[in-house]
């Protein structure tokens, strides 16, 4: 998102964003990028989707204008963006973050002046509330765990390689979702044995994930509420990446607190977050981060590292490190059991 100018043209841009969000995403949702891949006309497309012709005619040229799809005399194919994220059953298929993008609209975003007047979403009751909560749709949390990898999976590389694991035995990956990156530091250090905590529906999915990369050997999982369950001991590394954004301050504190009691000395607990600067209102990511957690969950928002360091601190960890690896917003701070 660029910094606002000052021009009016600015302030309409940014209030006219949503149209090619909803364009994107209402795409994606159809499927209409898998029909794509061979160009088609209007009029067929409009067919295979069981849509007004005339209406899928003016919203497959606004998705050309995007350049999302490439228009040809009457006939509309995939850009290559789109057939290279967007075309399901394709390796690099991300469709289901923007899926996931346009669920956090219907359940939190389109609702924001009801949270900021009560100061939660409506349907989030802060007593009952848990992340990815097993009633939700099926097909909701397969789009926020599948979204995860599809963010996940091009960092992981990064930050296996700026984290020190060639010590490492014994690794939790704490509400690991689809266990990209317990597969990742798996694949990276064959000594390596890790376990994904997270809750029963997102397990299945870390599972199927586990087993796809062939390190189920390697590679558990352990179905519960981290906030209320036993999450094991005996590790030497728990990595506990874009969790503490989703929680207050009493629940961040409870979750470092458990992690340094599972850890064996001289263990390592890593945080991966959007870490905010000291301001609160910087950089840009974060500080949006923040609204769509206050949009979206009932207590979140994004912390600044300073926070989150002194929580680390006062759990009785060493005082931890920064590590930035090269993603912009987000960072690493890392303690070490005294
Ligand atoms: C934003 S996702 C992050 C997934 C993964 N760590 C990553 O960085 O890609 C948050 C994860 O925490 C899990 N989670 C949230 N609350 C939880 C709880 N109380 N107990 C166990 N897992 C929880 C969610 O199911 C989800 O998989």
């Amino acid at each position: 998102m660029p910094a606002l100018s000052g021009g009016f043209m600015d302030l309409l841009n940014l209030a006219r964003g949503f149209q090619a969000a909803k364009m994107l995403m209402v795409a994606v949702d159809l499927a209409v990028f898998d029909f794509l891949e061979e160009p088609r006309s209007a009029v067929e497309t409009a067919a295979w989707l069981k849509a007004d012709a005339r209406a899928a005619g003016i919203f497959l040229n606004g998705l050309a204008a995007l350049g999302l799809l490439v228009k040809e005399v009457d006939y509309f194919k995939n850009s290559d963006l789109a057939s290279l994220y967007l075309v399901r059953g394709k390796e690099e298929y991300r469709g289901e973050i923007i899926k996931h993008m346009e669920h956090t609209w219907d359940r939190g975003w389109h609702d924001l002046r009801y949270t900021l007047e009560v100061g939660h979403p409506r349907e989030a009751d802060p007593e009952k509330w848990v992340d990815a909560k097993p009633e939700r749709d099926e097909k909701e949390v397969r789009a926020f765990i599948c979204g995860m990898d599809a963010i996940a999976r091009d960092l992981a590389p990064k930050i296996t390689a700026a984290l020190d694991l060639k010590q490492v035995k014994r690794l939790l990956d704490l509400g690991g979702g689809p266990a990209t990156y317990a597969i990742a530091f798996a694949k990276a250090h064959p000594e390596l044995r890790a376990t994904v905590f997270d809750l029963p529906a997102p397990i299945k999915i870390a599972q199927e994930q586990i087993a796809k990369h062939g390190v189920s050997d390697r590679v558990d999982t352990l179905a519960g509420n981290f906030l209320q369950d036993d999450i094991g001991r005996g590790y030497d590394f728990i990595w506990v990446s874009q969790i503490l954004h989703s929680h207050d301050e009493s629940q961040c504190r409870l979750i470092i607190r458990k992690c340094l009691e599972a850890l064996n000395p001289g263990g390592a607990l890593a945080i991966h977050d959007f870490y905010l600067n000291k301001d609160g209102a910087s950089p840009l990511g974060p500080a949006m981060f923040g609204v769509h957690m206050l949009a979206v969950t009932p207590r979140g928002r994004a912390y600044t590292f300073g926070e989150v360091g002194e929580w680390m601190a006062a759990a009785g960890l060493n005082p931890p490190e920064y590590l930035r690896y090269d993603e912009g917003d987000a960072g690493i701070l890392v303690g070490q059991k005294k």
